[in-house]
């Protein structure tokens, strides 16, 4: 059991470096398996997440060199094997996208089930839908999804998503890549990372156009061959920074990040009195002042990320007067509200509203790291807190932050890593 002890109320300043993006990361390694030739990827995140990917990869028959601390060679060319093993993809989320991946390349795969539940129901009936469209038959047995093709390939196909999915929608863009004909995804999901996966794919010889807008056309192309490509920064561990500098105070450089993707994290703390300055591929949040009340509705992107919704209510906690939080995307994102009060937050949870009555400080105390983002919350609510925070379960933060304690650490914050010998296995949130 590793927890993280926290000695709060100290304000953050420096700068910090953002890793690359977890879930176009989690997306792109798998479809690494398209490619015949090597795949060069720059600014890989070091996450447990991606060790995860890499593992199965090298189990399928990938090979993978480490050219520096955050550049693979990635070479899928001589994997044969459609079947991934139960006890590694169990552990990650975002193993759905090996399905994808496999049926793209050999018309079959036999990938288990994606683990976890921590955010309420997380069907996969989209992806299903539109693999089913483009003519694999897909069901369910034994804890793995068995998709096969009639034939090696899969046929184009015009696909209406019932709701707005990144998963699916990367998925299937993903399986369309290889496919004979024309493929049509409409209700498309718009995230940075659907655009870097996208991006990626048409850097290797992949004919995908309109990634970023709700219609995504992919026109099937023979093969794809090796090459470079550098994934994106990730916009939600910026996004986490900027909530940590706002909670705790302090003034801290953000940098190596893509402004456009925060716009709507930036543009929320603003009104509660951050400051907060664009200075190129590099972002200014400073703090000093009391901070204010707003209300916050979290929505497939352009809207306010999902992923940034405990962070913000952990600053939120510490805001004068009464917020709203409407949670839009999952049916159960607020499974740390209790967390919050053992620190004197002052949350109501009814459904997918939450009511956060601020409160003029946070006190130290042990909490649970239910998932990944509710993790984050938690460091920011202990940075901010007076007195110390025990943070356990951190397993979950661990697969979807890279360094977060050096990070914050050299920020001025105070966290202490304790690791004591009890199992630590669990499912990812992410
Ligand atoms: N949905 C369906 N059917 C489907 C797929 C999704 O009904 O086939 C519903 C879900 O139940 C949910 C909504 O559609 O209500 C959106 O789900 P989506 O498919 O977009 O989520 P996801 O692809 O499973 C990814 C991220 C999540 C992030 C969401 C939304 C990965 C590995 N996970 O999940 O990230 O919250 O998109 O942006 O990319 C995280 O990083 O902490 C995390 C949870």
């Amino acid at each position: 059991m590793t927890k993280y002890i926290i000695h709060g109320g100290k304000p953050l300043h420096g700068e910090v470096e953002i890793s690359g993006a977890k879930n176009a990361a989690v997306a792109i390694l798998p479809a690494t398996l398209l490619v015949d030739g090597v795949c060069r990827i720059e600014n890989v995140p070091q996450i447990s997440d991606v060790s995860l990917l890499l593992s199965i990869l090298k189990d399928l028959g990938a090979e993978i060199r480490t050219v520096d601390r955050t550049t693979l060679d990635i070479d899928c060319s001589k994997v044969r094997k459609q079947h991934v093993a139960y006890d590694l993809a169990r552990q990650i989320r975002a193993s759905y996208y090996l399905v994808g991946s496999l049926l793209g390349r050999f018309g079959k795969a036999e990938v288990p089930m994606p683990g976890g539940c921590d955010l309420g129901t997380r069907p996969i009936d989209q992806h299903e839908k539109g693999f089913s469209a483009m003519g694999a038959e897909v069901q369910v047995q034994n804890g793995y999804i068995l998709a096969n093709s009639r034939s090696n390939r899969l046929e184009g196909a015009h696909i209406y998503l019932d709701v707005v999915s990144v998963g699916a929608t990367m998925n299937i863009m993903i399986a369309a890549v290889l496919a004979d004909g024309m493929t049509i995804i409409e209700n498309a999901a718009k995230e940075p990372h659907i655009v870097d996966l996208a991006n990626f794919l048409n850097s290797m010889g992949a004919n995908i156009m309109g990634a970023g807008t709700d219609i995504i056309k992919i026109r099937g192309v023979k093969s794809l061959s090796g090459g470079f490509y550098s994934i994106i920064p990730d916009q939600i561990e910026a996004g986490t920074y900027m909530a940590a500098v706002s909670a705790a105070g302090g003034e801290v450089r953000i940098k190596n990040i893509i402004p456009k993707h925060l716009d709507c994290i930036t543009a929320k703390l603003v009104e509660m009195g951050v400051e907060i300055t664009e200075e190129g591929d590099s972002l200014l949040v400073k703090r000093d002042g009391p901070l204010t009340k707003t209300n916050v509705k979290t929505l497939p992107y352009p809207g306010f990320p999902t992923d940034m919704q405990p962070q913000i209510a952990a600053v939120l906690c510490l805001a004068q007067g009464t917020s709203i939080l409407t949670e839009g995307v999952w049916d159960n994102r607020y499974r740390y509200a209790d967390e919050f009060r053992r620190m004197g937050a002052n949350i109501q949870v009814d459904g997918k509203i939450a009511v956060i009555e601020g409160v003029s400080k946070l006190t130290g105390a042990p909490v649970s790291a239910c998932d990944l983002r509710a993790g984050a919350g938690m460091i920011i609510a202990g940075l901010a807190a007076s007195g110390i925070t025990e943070i356990d379960q951190v397993y979950h933060i661990e697969r979807g932050y890279e360094d977060i304690v050096t990070k914050l650490n050299h920020l001025g914050a105070d966290i202490r890593v304790e690791t004591t010998a009890d199992d630590d296995w669990h499912v990812s949130a992410g």
